[in-house]
């Protein structure tokens, strides 16, 4: 059976109990601050289970886009998807444990939908605890259907328990269905719960029946919900007998594209596996976070961030599996292809999905390698010494100058037994917002508070046009103002004259020389009077710390800066002066853009 049919199946049967078929939603929650991303079917629903009136009734069936983000660092097992689709239905208020238990053996046991044998279903049901009592209730209702004592399991809250995604609101015991693989993998006591491959869970019916309040008591709800959750990618890997959720038509296509990047075969070892897996696995996430109806693009915030550290782990796997150049929007075409009929969202936006893979996959391969040649560089003293931990500073040098999500690094150091200085990180990330802070109130408008690509690049651009300025009028061009808006540069210098149209053109073009030339951007902190030894440009003396970070530009330009700034000036655009006109005497002002970005 295919995820297609599978969803399909699902829809069918709950109508055919009464259920009304409402729409997914978005993957980015409507007014909910407290998750980053839907992560359940349950998640748009929240307010109904709280006792608002759905407008479709009590009784509803759909399938929902979700991401669960905590779950990155288990992609590459055999179950774990940073993305996948689920598939629901809920009672609001209507049926409860009984109805909610029955209708699940149904569906997974008749012969007319999923037809698995009850002989490999095995159950969990909550064990209680202090607060709440055992759910012996749920247990009954699965013996009556004929599943033994030896195949109902009861476990504690962190297995059996449905907490509101947030801190407050709905939440109850669950049960949880597993399917039995047969295969023995990590012993013989293996139970459901286990992670290693035999028991897959697959479906989860949870019976809200409390309100968690803020001060975390549990209120009885009287009017009890059922929500209840069925992995479509992990349920259509037992349909299809496989051992992982890699192995389905769900990943065939993208596995193969792989390969064929890489000429590794996927089934050939285990590291290469899991590097397919997460690049499979990101990719899909990332294409369906691009084509999202709310539209996020990579950036250093909170959804963004999430996209730009997926899209750049899957490209650093590809490297480990010497793949060389672009590869994701390939795979990106492939997710796009086997999935707009069902999220036509993808469709509309599948031009922004590809051009933002391919966008952000040359803006970190320019700077991935020469990264972890810098981490590479630091290894054998780091491995000599007694205690082997990544300095903050270091960690924050590969995000800010090379653009390595903090967790990248921590991969990278796990790869080699080490770890990272997660509160130096910290530390230099809060010392490097005080500094553009700086920056933002007396040099720039728009420090990490917009650090939109655009607004990146015109930092850029606005040391890319100081230098220029002094190479083509003289050294005695100084800096006197600059503002910035994620629209255009303003740029305010000492120069007793209009310039003149060829004066203009001189420097535009000198300034899209140097974007053409794709020049590294590079950072470093050192001290004021080291930098002014150095030779970089900094006219506001008072006003820095006495460690600064420099900027250089290829060898084009070095000036003291707070950033942010683009890694590499290839993706700049062009650079075009909009107006030239006198500010104040001796002082001429230049407003500029980026174009064709
Ligand atoms: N909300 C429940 C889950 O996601 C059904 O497991």
């Amino acid at each position: 059976m295919t995820s297609d049919e599978l969803r399909s199946k699902y829809i069918e049967f709950f109508v055919s109990k009464k259920h009304i078929e409402i729409s997914g939603k978005s993957l980015i929650p409507e007014n909910d601050p407290t998750v980053l991303f839907t992560t359940a079917g349950m998640h748009p629903l929240v307010p109904y289970l709280l006792g608002e009136t759905h407008p479709s009734g009590k009784r509803l069936v759909d399938f929902q886009k979700c991401i669960r983000t905590g779950d990155i660092d288990e992609v590459g097992d055999p179950s774990h998807l940073t993305f996948f689709e689920m598939l629901g239905n809920w009672s609001l208020g209507d049926y409860f444990k009984e109805d909610a238990i029955r209708m699940s053996y149904e569906f997974l046991t008749s012969p007319r939908y999923l037809g698995f044998s009850a002989d490999k279903l095995s159950v969990t049901v909550f064990k209680g605890d202090s607060e709440v009592p055992a759910d012996n209730e749920s247990a009954e209702i699965w013996r009556s259907l004929g599943i033994p004592d030896d195949r109902i399991y009861f476990l504690p809250r962190e297995d059996n328990w449905w907490g509101p995604a947030g801190a407050t609101g709905p939440c109850g015991p669950d049960s949880e269905m597993f399917i039995d693989t047969g295969k023995t993998v990590c012993g013989s006591d293996c139970k459901p719960g286990c992670h290693c491959g035999k028991y897959f869970e697959i479906w989860n019916d949870v019976f809200m029946q409390y309100n968690k309040q803020e001060d975390g008591s549990y209120v009885p709800m009287g009017r009890k919900c059922v929500d209840t959750g069925m992995g479509i990618e992990r349920t259509v890997a037992m349909l299809q007998g496989r051992s992982s959720v890699y192995e389905t038509a769900v990943f065939t296509d993208l596995i193969k594209k792989v390969e064929a990047f890489s000429g590794v075969k996927y089934g050939s070892d285990q590291e290469s596996d899991i590097s397919i897996r997460i690049i499979v696995d990101h990719c899909r996430t990332a294409v369906f976070i691009l084509g999202d109806e709310q539209g996020v693009k990579p950036s250093n915030l909170g959804q963004g961030y999430i996209l730009r550290r997926l899209i750049r782990r899957a490209i650093r796997h590809g490297r480990k599996l010497s793949v060389e150049g672009s590869f994701l929007p390939s795979l990106g075409e492939i997710v796009i292809d086997q999935y707009v009929k069902t999220y036509p969202e993808l469709g509309s936006a599948g031009d922004i999905i590809l051009s933002e893979l391919a966008a952000e996959e040359e803006r970190f391969s320019l700077t991935l390698q020469k990264g972890e040649h810098e981490f590479e560089k630091l290894l054998p003293n780091l491995l000599k010494s007694k205690n082997p931990i990544i300095p903050g500073r270091m960690a924050f040098k590969l995000y800010d100058t090379y653009g390595f999500p903090f967790e990248i690094t921590e991969e990278l150091a796990a790869e080699h037994g080490l770890k990272v200085d997660k509160g130096g990180f910290d530390k230099a990330f809060e010392k490097h917002q005080a500094l553009s802070k700086q920056g933002s109130d007396k040099v720039f408008k728009g420090g990490l508070a917009d650090n939109s690509e655009t607004t990146t690049a015109l930092h850029t651009a606005t040391h890319l046009l100081h230098k220029a300025l002094r190479i083509v009028l003289g050294d005695h061009v100084q800096q006197k103002g600059s503002n910035i808006t994620p629209e255009r540069l303003r740029f305010d210098f000492i120069h007793p004259e209009k310039m003149t149209p060829e004066q203009i053109k001189e420097v535009e073009d000198l300034i899209n020389n140097q974007i053409k030339e794709n020049l590294p951007v590079f950072m470093e902190i050192i001290t004021l009077e080291q930098a002014k030894d150095k030779g970089a440009l900094a006219f506001f003396s008072d006003k820095y710390d006495e460690q600064v970070k420099v900027y250089s530009i290829g060898s084009f330009s070095k000036e003291v800066c707070g950033g942010p700034h683009v890694s590499s000036t290839g993706s700049m655009g062009q650079f075009r002066i909009k107006k030239e006109q006198s500010s104040s005497a001796g002082v001429r002002r230049i407003r500029a853009v980026l174009e064709h970005r």
